[in-house]
């Protein structure tokens, strides 16, 4: 994925150019300091560690050595499963999330995959919306899916999106 990219028009007011690269060891403090700005249960480095070590598609969306955002996903059966997308909170609304899931959708169709999959929490309406933009839809629940801190759990909306085969 060297593609230049840009996000969809109307264009930012600071128009990047992007591209991917595959997220590797080293770009994993960079990584770590957008994870953590970005949630409020972030994933540690052991997790993004696993996912690289079991050979997930993880790629980092660069501007030049700035990293705009970064997404995981793991491929199945004829279906991908999207584990984590984040953009950097300055980043945000500036159409990269959808640049993104293109290139996971475009990534997914190439190996046969009919079923993009994703669980987000309840209360993050934000990301629900990206996704349904992007031609998600919302096809269930897992009750308590997620720690939320003092003992509590947050429910996970499961979301998929069909692919057309490539
Ligand atoms: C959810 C998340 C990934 C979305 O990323 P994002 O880059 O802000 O999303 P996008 O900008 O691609 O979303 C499209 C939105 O940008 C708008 N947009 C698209 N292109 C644009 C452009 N060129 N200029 C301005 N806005 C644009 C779209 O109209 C849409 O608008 P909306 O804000 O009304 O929804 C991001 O908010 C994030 O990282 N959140 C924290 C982590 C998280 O919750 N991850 C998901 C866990 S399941």
């Amino acid at each position: 994925m060297s593609t230049l990219l840009s996000p969809p028009s109307p264009a930012p007011a600071a128009a990047l150019e992007a591209h991917f690269a595959p997220m590797t060891p080293e770009r994993l403090d960079a990584v770590l300091a957008v994870e953590q700005s970005a949630y409020s249960h972030p994933w540690s480095r052991g997790n993004f560690r696993d996912s690289l070590a079991a050979g997930h598609q993880a790629q980092c969306l660069l501007a030049g050595d700035e990293l705009l955002g970064y997404f995981v996903a793991m491929l199945g059966h004829r279906e991908v499963h999207l584990l984590n997308i984040t953009v950097a909170p300055v980043h945000q609304r500036q159409g990269w999330a959808l640049v993104m899931l293109d290139a996971l959708a475009l990534w997914s169709r190439a190996r046969q995959a009919e079923w993009l999959w994703l669980e987000v929490r309840a209360s993050n309406t934000r990301a629900q919306q990206v996704y349904l933009r992007h031609g998600f839809a919302r096809v269930g629940l897992r009750k308590g899916y997620y720690p939320d801190g003092h003992g509590l759990r947050e429910d996970a909306v499961v979301m998929n999106l069909r692919l057309e085969p490539a």
